[in-house]
């Protein structure tokens, strides 16, 4: 049987024009992306700092798409309660930057928000081996995290099967979402590994009509074969 599954776009603030934030808010608003993606960066987890809770809360006030948080920060856990208070709907924190990451992810459901787990490159999906089944979503970096604007990294596909297969059975439902170099280029090979969700900052913001390409993007269509 062929079937199509549904993707989600989430357009990465981090590219948006912050002198211009409003503006940037109600062109996803009103375009076909999904959600909103939320970088948070700390300079101690990522060698850069992006914004925080202020910023956050602005856009929470004039989105209507649910906010999907990526936590690039250490020690997650003293932060959760306030993210969700901003308007968190999805908070995803990095494998690495968790010394307890099955109390960290109860955590975040007993907030009532999704919870996801995020992979630098260099970490293997294999280790989620005992924690897929708790998961609302993995997240798996395509660029080391820190910057918007790199060069995607081909052995992603790889770690997609890879995920897909750690988690057939065990967590059927398990999103997974790409972060990092997504266009138009590898949009479709990346649905086509198993990813549900794809991120892209700078391929839309810089692009010259950021809507378009928001559906663009969202009309990438790949036929699954499913048995
Ligand atoms: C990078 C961030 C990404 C970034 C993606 O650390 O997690 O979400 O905004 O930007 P592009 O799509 O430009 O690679
Ligand atoms: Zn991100």
């Amino acid at each position: 049987m062929n079937t199509t599954r549904p993707h989600l776009i989430a357009p990465s603030m981090l590219a948006a024009d912050f002198a211009h934030i409003q503006r940037d808010v109600a062109l996803v608003n009103a375009s076909q992306a999904d959600w909103f993606h939320i970088d948070i960066m700390d300079g101690l987890f990522v060698p850069n700092i992006s914004f925080g809770f202020p910023v956050m809360k602005a856009i929470h006030q004039y989105a209507n798409k649910p906010l999907d948080v990526h936590l690039m920060i250490e020690n997650p856990d003293r932060y959760l309660a306030e993210f969700k208070a901003a308007g968190a709907a999805i908070i995803t924190v990095h494998y690495e930057a968790c010394k307890h990451l099955h109390r960290t992810i109860a955590a975040i459901k007993e907030l009532g928000c999704l919870a996801g787990v995020a992979l630098n490159p260099h970490t293997p999906v294999h280790l989620l081996k005992d924690i897929v089944a708790d998961l609302d979503m993995v997240l798996i970096m395509s660029v080391n995290p820190g910057f918007g604007g790199q060069k995607f990294i081909d052995h992603t596909y790889t770690k997609i099967r890879e995920l897909r297969q750690l988690a057939a059975g065990v967590n059927d439902k398990l999103l997974i979402e790409i972060d990092g170099g997504v266009s138009l280029q590898n949009a479709a090979a990346l649905l086509e590994a198993g990813a549900d969700v794809l991120v892209a900052g700078s391929f839309v913001f810089n692009s010259t009509d950021p809507t378009e390409t928001i559906q663009a993007l969202k009309a990438v269509d790949i036929n699954v074969h499913t048995v």
